[in-house]
């Protein structure tokens, strides 16, 4: 069902281009190396045929200085303490587990070296815990790690969080710009500065480590975490990398390094996560060694020769190979070639996906250089299994403790072993430092930098305050739209304006500037106005998202949902000018958008500052220039919805924008009028996946409907029917959250919709199924369950599945196909289904749902006939 051909270059290009492309090579910051033959013939190695090897050549890699001599005396503390440690607490110290699933009390007994709070994970299971909460419980676990009533040794814990961009996770701190938004202010000492705070704020609350700088390098824009990298550029990757690890952590030799101000970095996620074919988050990596070296590891070197204390290992496959397993990659380069003296911490279960292993056991991991594995959930079964592995050999002893000296070292040289409890250090508690405002004067500033203009019809910008301004679109007053992902929860959704004590809208900061100076604002999410503006302000964009659930299969914005570009042509033909500020973690492919506005700016996912945006796009009361924009693409800007993969340097590098790329106020903003073919069809489903891991395919919205019909959009995954009948939640398959489960109480219809019609008639004839791979968990109590499709008013084939649902195995994943001609016999007309999957069912029901697809296998075939 994909598109089998695609349309070939299109031939438009705008006058402006040529300079562009001449302006894209220069990335003055930057130190340019030379690129070896193999980075230039970078690309698609896989096509070539060349067969790929997951094996390295460790002398083939970069040698970065690790900023440490030995230490003698340092060297014997560790010692001396080692002599003393039982395995079971060598053991504990390489395990790390979950705030959402260990308690103090765990610690004390399990003596584990480590705890995360994961993107989901909070004191009290509050996403909104106040900052005092997350510094109670940091002293609990402390306290917890110290105690030696029940015989064991003081060895503190160490507390690791993804203070991604900011203290992100705590309510009232600093959100900064996400990386790709850094990445175009190119602006090395404001990162510097950007993790000097981040860094502060993260100490107020008691952690002592953040899993951070990112420093993938995002080769293909579907990739949902393109966002967390600076740019697809390895050399503004390595430029960056350095910088951030320095800010964090301080400079080795300065006497602040390592204290109790900063905290310890683990760059992330050792090696190729950017670089999985398809841009499939935990994908495979197929490239050859010259280009993960060279592109994927960029970022390393630097951060190891700035003294980076931790790297964390990718959920990512190297041809195949995950890098959980990897010894040549894990051991071989990272710690004896590249000279990495920190320990190795895993990703969130990332071992459990190594052939051979599960969650709660894996010697592999630790065998292939992994020197604390990161078992949020299963960390206990991981204890016990990890500890039989050692007695019986499986893990040598030398492995375990050398495991273990890595990470006593960075405990020692973090001065743990010295330091009171968390509250009790210099940063403790002093909340008045979240958000502080010479803080979020840092993050204004990188909202400024980070901007990137695209367009500016005659100079339409920058606007007079004093006139009538109307400021649209769902992205202008909204927190969490604005900030992404990873921010408060691990999704970034769900959360409400009072969550963000020390922050501002985009709208908010524009209508103090307005009102200010003299103008008049008006915030209208639709674009209503009481009174006809002079200007309109349009911000929309994306809708937060984490990991794979921002992956996308093109780069259509919102395929389906002309809502936004509607807004802008309405207002266009009111006669009123546009701008527009679009909101992403990603360049998408926005012609028809940048065509009906006047001015287009890239803002990324900005954070807590609007007031940025203010700054740059309005002039002060007297008429002058206030800040004028200075960021430039970090990634190239796709010339059609496929080309997800152009990045600078490789050869046939053909986009809209190229790298580097930004105007500013002094330039001709002038743009013709775009091409308005993405390249690819915008139809929903096409791909004939209409629901992947437990969300809807582009294009379509799950909805779940009560028995009084009023329906509540699933936008995170915990969701009722207004009247509560059908409670929906997330569980794992196969992923994380990779499945949804449903829950009915009463009356209810869970339901797939499609933003446009989509024809399966085709697939009917050949003999096609719509395949859901579920778990029934329970039958509904009148046994009586319908399975229907929609295809407009008036227009449904229903079937009856309750018999055969309870025919499948209980409590268990299986797939289950449903022949398309069944439900068109039933009445469907299958060439216009809106609907194309629909349950309903009564009280009892509990059915998990990861996937439905149009296919030909499944475990379960309805029989219709016998129905
Ligand atoms: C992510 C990491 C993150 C970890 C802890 C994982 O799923 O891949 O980037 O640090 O979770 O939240
Ligand atoms: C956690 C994240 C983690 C993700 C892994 C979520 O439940 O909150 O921190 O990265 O699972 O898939």
């Amino acid at each position: 069902m994909r598109p089998s051909s695609r349309r070939s270059l299109s031939t438009c290009r705008t006058a402006l281009l040529p300079a562009l492309i001449a302006l894209a090579v220069a990335l003055p910051a930057c130190s340019r190396t030379d690129a070896t033959p193999d980075t230039q013939a970078s690309g698609h190695p896989a096509a070539s045929g060349a067969a790929l090897s997951s094996t390295v050549v460790p002398e083939n890699w970069p040698q970065p200085a690790w900023p440490f001599a030995e230490d003698a005396e340092l060297e014997r503390k560790i010692a001396d303490l080692m002599a003393t440690m039982t395995l079971e607490e060598k053991v504990g110290q390489i395990i790390q587990g979950d705030i959402a699933d260990i308690t103090p009390d765990d610690v004390r007994k399990y003596r584990l070296g480590s705890i995360l709070a994961g993107g989901n994970s909070d004191p009290g299971g509050r996403y909104d815990a106040p900052p005092e909460d997350w510094l109670a419980l940091a002293d609990a676990f402390w306290e917890a790690s110290m105690d030696t009533s029940g015989g064991g040794k003081p060895i503190p814990i160490i507390w690791g969080i993804d203070a991604m961009h900011g203290q992100s996770n705590v309510v009232g701190a600093t959100l900064f710009p996400h990386n790709v938004g850094l990445g175009a202010t190119r602006n090395v000492e404001l990162i510097r500065e950007i993790a000097r705070i981040t860094a502060i704020e993260t100490r107020v609350t008691g952690m002592e480590w953040t899993f951070a700088p990112t420093v993938a390098v995002p080769r293909d824009d579907r990739w949902g975490r393109g966002y967390e990298g600076y740019s697809e550029n390895p050399e503004l990757v390595a430029h960056f990398a350095g910088a951030f690890v320095e800010g964090l952590q301080g400079r080795p030799g300065d006497d602040d390094f390592l204290g109790e101000t900063r905290v310890m970095s683990s760059v992330k996620h050792f090696v190729g996560d950017g670089g999985t074919t398809g841009g499939k988050d935990q994908g495979d990596t197929q490239v050859t060694e010259a280009d993960l070296r060279d592109i994927h590891n960029a970022g390393y070197p630097p951060a190891i020769a700035a003294g980076a204390q931790g790297v964390m290992a990718s959920f990512n496959s190297f041809n195949g190979e995950k890098l959980h397993g990897h010894k040549g990659l894990l051991t071989d380069v990272l710690k004896d070639r590249m000279n990495f003296g920190g320990f190795i911490v895993g990703d969130w279960n990332g071992h459990g996906q190594l052939p051979g292993c599960t969650n709660t056991d894996c010697a592999a991991t630790f065998n292939a250089g992994l020197d604390m594995a990161m078992a949020p959930d299963s960390w206990r079964g991981l204890y016990e299994s990890t500890l039989a592995h050692v007695r019986a050999g499986t893990i040598p002893m030398e492995r375990l403790d050398d495991a273990v000296r890595r990470i006593l070292r960075v405990k020692f040289r973090m001065g743990l072993f010295d330091a009171p409890r968390p509250s009790e250090r210099a940063l403790g508690g002093r909340f008045e430092l979240l958000g502080a405002p010479e803080h979020r004067a840092v993050a204004r500033q990188a909202v400024r930098e980070s901007l990137v203009l695209l367009k500016n019809q005659d100079g339409i910008l920058p606007l007079a305050p004093n006139q009538r301004v109307l400021v649209a679109g769902d992205g202008a007053n909204d927190m969490g739209k604005q900030s992404g992902g990873w921010t408060l929860n691990w999704q970034g959704t769900g959360t409400k304006r009072e969550d963000y004590p020390n922050a501002d809208t985009i709208w908010e900061a524009l209508q103090a500037q307005v009102q200010a100076a003299g103008g008049s604002a008006e915030y209208a999410v639709d674009g209503s106005y009481s009174e006809k503006p002079d200007v309109a302000i349009v911000v929309f964009g994306e809708d937060p998202y984490a990991e794979f659930l921002g992956d996308l299969p093109n780069l259509l914005y919102k395929p389906g949902d002309d809502t936004d570009l509607e807004l802008i042509r309405r207002l266009k033909a009111d006669g009123i000018p546009v701008v527009s500020v679009f909101i992403s973690g990603r360049p998408l492919w926005m012609n028809r958008e940048i065509n009906a506005s006047d001015a287009f700016v890239a803002a990324w996912l900005p954070g807590s500052e609007g007031g940025g945006v203010a700054d740059v796009l309005l002039r002060d009361a007297s008429g002058a220039v206030q800040h004028d924009f200075k960021g430039t693409l970090s990634f190239s800007w796709p010339r059609r919805a496929d080309q997800y993969d152009n990045n600078v340097g490789q050869p046939g590098y053909d986009p809209l924008f190229p790298f580097g790329h930004g105007l500013t106020y002094a330039d001709d903003g002038n743009l013709e009028r775009l091409p308005e073919d993405p390249g690819i069809s915008a139809d929903a489903g096409q791909d004939g996946t209409l629901f992947e891991r437990g969300v809807p395919g582009p294009g379509i919205r799950l909805v779940v409907t009560g028995g009084d019909g009023r329906g509540a959009d699933v936008l995170h995954p915990r969701v009722s029917s207004p009247d509560g009948h059908l409670a929906l939640s997330a569980i794992d398959y196969q992923t994380q959250e990779g499945a949804r489960l449903l829950t009915w109480s009463g009356e209810a219809t869970a339901e797939l919709i499609t933003a446009s019609p989509i024809d399966l008639g085709q697939d009917a004839e050949a003999g096609a199924m719509l395949v859901a791979t579920l778990r029934v968990d329970a039958l509904p109590q009148d046994g009586r369950a319908a399975l229907l499709v929609g295809c407009g008013e008036d227009c449904s084939g229903e079937l009856q599945v309750g018999e055969w649902l309870a025919g499948l195995p209980r409590g268990e994943w299986t797939t289950a196909g449903v022949p398309l001609a069944c439900l068109r016999d039933a009445g469907a007309d299958l060439a216009r289904l809106d609907r194309p999957f629909v349950v309903r069912a009564g009280a009892g029901l509990e059915l998990g749902l990861a996937e439905v697809a149009v296919g030909t296998e499944a475990d379960h075939r309805l029989d219709c006939a016998a129905q």
